[in-house]
């Protein structure tokens, strides 16, 4: 497809997916000031908090708007926690709500009566900024992958697979074990039959909520890597790599901290060479597990690189650079611009295109229009809304 071509299809896309520019909601009602301004102070950058002084005043504006997330104090005026317990579950509206309890010293009695009204976590105070966010991050995962249960069973699959796989990744690299590349493998074989299928949408919407951001960027890298691979006409094993290939990609990021790796502002240059040392952390991982095909190790190895050889970590130039790697790089970009971050709105898909279009010396530009083509093609069929 040529250059023009390309133009045609990017001007009509821009009904194409923008992820949710929100925050996230959170409530909190809490009755201790201090207790307040520390809990505004840690979800700041992350959530949009909404602080109320009365159990009864919180629940009328619940019930209007629900947020993701309740964090209840046990001596929640008027008439402490249980009693808003009692009047939440039993609105419609609130009677799932995912709801932190936050204690002031152990208190058996409310333990049991709130665990009666669906409360399982439990926080004491003081608690750490971690654990309040890792808790909060809990809660709003479980009730984005509780919505999966509703979806198409390939799909649904399809997500809950690669979550699956990606959280034990996560635990194993913390522990120095090896990625377990058959898992990785299975995982993905519902979102290749997904694309096969030509009917994925499903998991690119409901992947939208889920707050962890690493995972989300994850998925929707395998799944378009998987969907241009499909329409370039690769097929079995060679859609495994890309899916597998797009869902181990960053997994390096894992080990990069998190006030760099979720910095709103610009990095400084010490930061920005933490930032990039993930693709030398991903390869250490992977090397760790014979089993990984060349292509996904290609695709962790070079997703960064650039034709004319700005990129990194190796500066490869022009036909030096992999065919896979090439359409890793524009697929990379291409969720990166429109992935939804807690400090920045989703950007339409017809602007990142627009933007990546000029990106003449580092894209490969005849991939970049097939890319193109294929979204606007799934767009034109309604696999993507
Ligand atoms: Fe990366
Ligand atoms: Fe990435």
């Amino acid at each position: 497809m040529g250059e023009s071509s390309a133009a045609t299809a990017s001007s009509r896309l821009d009904a194409l997916p923008a992820t949710v520019a929100k925050k996230i909601a959170v409530c909190v009602i809490e009755s201790n000031p201090r207790v307040q301004m520390d809990i505004s102070d840690s979800l700041l950058s992350f959530y949009q908090t909404f602080q109320f002084t009365s159990g009864g005043q919180a629940i009328d504006s619940m019930a209007q708007r629900p947020p993701a997330v309740l964090l209840l104090d046990e001596l929640a005026p008027p008439r402490g926690g249980i009693a808003v317990l009692q009047s939440l579950r039993s609105e419609e509206a609130l009677k799932d709500l995912p709801v932190v309890c936050l204690l002031d010293r152990h208190n058996a009695g409310f333990i049991e009566d709130a665990k009666r009204l669906g409360v399982d976590t439990f926080l004491r105070k003081p608690f750490k900024r971690s654990t309040l966010l890792g808790a909060i991050s809990d809660k709003v995962n479980s009730g984005v992958e509780a919505s999966w249960e509703k979806i198409e069973p390939v799909q649904k699959a399809a997500l809950q697979e690669t979550v699956g796989v990606f959280n034990k990744i996560s635990d194993l690299i913390s522990e120095g074990s090896e990625i377990p590349y058959k898992d990785v493998q299975d995982s993905c074989d519902p979102l290749v039959k997904a694309v096969h299928n030509q009917c994925f949408s499903d998991i690119l919407t409901n992947v939208k909520g889920h707050d962890n951001y690493s995972y989300v960027h994850s998925l929707r890298v395998a799944t378009f890597l998987t969907i241009f691979g499909h329409a370039a006409g690769f097929r079995d094993d060679e859609l495994q790599t890309l899916a597998s290939g797009g869902l181990v990609h960053d997994i390096g990021k894992m080990s990069i901290p998190h006030e760099v790796l979720n910095k709103p502002g610009r990095l400084t240059d010490d930061e920005w060479n933490v930032m990039r040392s993930h693709v030398d952390i991903t390869q250490v991982i992977l090397k760790r597990s014979d089993e990984i095909p060349r292509g996904v190790r290609i695709i962790a190895e070079q997703h960064h690189e650039k034709l004319d050889g700005t990129g990194y970590p190796h500066g490869i130039i022009g036909k030096n650079l992999n065919e896979l790697a090439r359409m890793a790089s524009i697929v990379d970009i291409f969720s990166a611009l429109t992935d939804r971050r807690v400090y920045k709105d989703p950007m339409p898909a017809e602007k990142a295109l627009l933007i990546m279009k000029d990106m003449t010396d580092g894209l490969d530009m005849p991939l970049l229009s097939l890319f193109t083509q294929v979204l606007l093609d799934a767009k034109n069929r309604d696999a993507l809304q």
